[in-house]
């Protein structure tokens, strides 16, 4: 197995891997229409990794209106909706570039923060957000179907200079 991936875009072909890696990794679900629907909506943050050519991760955001998490005003806010990598790829950095690029996605969509859900034993995720800058704003009691508390996490956009570096997605 190679170290080497490559970030780009979500395609329709993609779609059976996308849908295959978010069921083996993730309790939550939806049908291939949902992906399709994020897809058309918000094309330039809704990407996968490759490696060894074969789609092993992918992210998938919404943009969105609403009350901002840091100040009491409206902004466009960027959304995380899934986000997952294969289980023989973690721990080499995917996940965090994965996320690093879907966020320049959403500013182009002129996102001024982001936001995410995240159970809140989900330990991994939450210290890849944390060293993303996400911080804890909120648990949202019983969240998931299991009930399961969820952390809404979320950040502002443009703290470190990490993300002005896009940085090399070929690691
Ligand atoms: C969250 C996820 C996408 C991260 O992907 P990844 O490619 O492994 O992420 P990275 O390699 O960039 O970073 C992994 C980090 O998690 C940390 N980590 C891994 N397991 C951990 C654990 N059990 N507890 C705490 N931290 C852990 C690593 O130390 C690493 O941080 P570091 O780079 O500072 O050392 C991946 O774990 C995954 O697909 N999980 C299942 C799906 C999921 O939970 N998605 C998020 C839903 S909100």
């Amino acid at each position: 197995m190679s170290d080497d991936y490559t970030i780009r875009q979500f395609q329709r072909e993609d779609i059976r891997a996308v849908v295959n890696i978010n069921k083996s990794c993730l309790p939550e679900n939806y049908p291939d229409q949902f992906f399709l629907g994020l897809h058309h909506h918000a094309p330039k943050s809704f990407l996968v990794a490759e490696c060894d050519d074969e789609v092993c991760g992918y992210i998938m955001c919404r943009i969105e209106r609403g009350i901002s998490s840091f100040k009491k005003a409206p902004v466009k806010k960027g959304h995380i909706v899934s986000v997952a990598v294969r289980h023989e790829y973690r721990n080499k950095g995917i996940g965090t570039q994965l996320i690093r690029a879907a966020i320049e996605g959403m500013r182009e969509y002129g996102a001024s923060e982001f936001f995410l859900e995240v159970r809140k034993t989900n330990e991994a995720a939450i210290a890849v957000y944390e060293n993303l800058s996400f911080e804890i704003k909120r648990v949202l009691k019983g969240y998931y179907r299991d009930g399961e508390d969820a952390y809404l996490m979320a950040r502002q956009s443009g703290l470190d200079e990490e993300e002005s570096d896009t940085g090399e997605q070929t690691n």
